[in-house]
């Protein structure tokens, strides 16, 4: 029941804003950021990416992709709705955030062009159902589209364990209450595994989010079974590294942490992890 519980109280604002990382926050002046055509950006690059797009990056996993991608030295361009978020971030050398909602595709376009890699970990409150359109798929879904029509061919979408052939992990109860939302992310990824053929893509599936300090020790893993907790710092290192791993070009990877005990694993099972291999990890050293 873990996961339930924690992908119920995650959506919650009150927890996930707490959860927000203020600590690195660098109130040094934001960099201006050139504006280059995202054709140009690509070219050449190979698996390093220097201006990335990250939608969801006002809180949670998204806002610790942030810290990620500027640790590795990478620019980011972050979409967020609130004012605040775009203040928090903007503070940030390095960011360039733009206000704006994901549910509307030239929002998402306008943000992403020059952009060389797009992350998203868009997902759905309470208010997602809006004209019956989530942001897990209609967001997901602009973000993909946006990225084959400017021509970011890196992606990086963040799903859960729960979708597509990971269905089978989560406990049936469980899969019964997040049943609407994990069909909504799942249309997501489908759309970008049946459609963006040419696009190097990477879909990341977090087990139940906790909001506690990195352990280091989660993986991702090609094993479909996984199931468990991981916590959102976690993620953020994973889906960072798969970002700029050479290995994990249309791979579906589930992400869990066998350290931390969960109930939704309930016969304790082990996962092999999937190779990140440092040395064909490649990480962008711009600045
Ligand atoms: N909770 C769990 O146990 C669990 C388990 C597996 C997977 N997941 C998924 O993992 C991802 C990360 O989860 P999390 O709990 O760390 O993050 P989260 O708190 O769910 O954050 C979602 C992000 O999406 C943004 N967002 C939502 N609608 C938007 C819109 N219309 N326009 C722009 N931004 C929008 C939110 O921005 P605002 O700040 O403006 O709302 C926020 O930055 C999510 O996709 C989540 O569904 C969660």
């Amino acid at each position: 029941m873990n996961l339930i519980r924690l992908f119920l109280v995650a959506s919650g604002l009150v927890v996930a804003r707490a959860f927000t990382p203020t600590t690195s926050i660098n109130r040094a002046t934001t960099r201006p950021l050139r504006r280059l055509s995202s054709l140009y950006m690509v070219q050449g690059q190979g698996d390093s990416y220097k201006k990335v797009f990250v939608a969801g990056g006002s809180r949670g996993v998204g806002r610790l992709v942030v810290d990620k991608l500027l640790a590795s030295g990478s620019e980011v361009v972050a979409l967020v709705r609130s004012e605040e978020a775009v203040g928090e971030l903007s503070a940030l050398e390095g960011v360039t955030a733009i206000r704006g909602d994901a549910m509307d595709y030239k929002t998402v376009e306008g943000a992403m062009d020059g952009c060389d890699a797009a992350i998203t970990t868009l997902g759905g409150g309470h208010d997602a159902r809006l004209d019956g359109k989530w942001v897990d798929y209609t967001g997901n879904n602009n973000v993909i589209e946006a990225a084959g029509i400017l021509g970011v061919t890196r992606v990086v979408l963040v799903t859960s364990i729960g979708c597509g052939s990971s269905k089978d992990a989560t406990p049936p109860s469980v899969y019964e209450v997040l049943k609407d939302v994990l069909a909504q992310k799942n249309k997501a990824e489908n759309v970008l595994t049946r459609y963006y053929t040419n696009m190097n893509w990477t879909i990341v599936r977090p087990g139940g989010l906790v909001s506690a300090p990195e352990t280091g020790k989660a993986i991702l893993t090609e094993d479909a079974t996984a199931i468990g907790s991981i916590h959102r710092g976690d993620v953020a290192d994973l889906v960072v590294r798969a970002l700029f791993s050479k290995n994990t070009k249309k791979m579906i990877l589930s992400a869990v942490d066998p350290s931390i005990a969960s109930s939704a694993n309930t016969a304790g099972r082990i996962n092999e992890a999937f190779a990140l291999d440092a040395d064909n990890v490649s990480i962008a050293r711009w600045k």
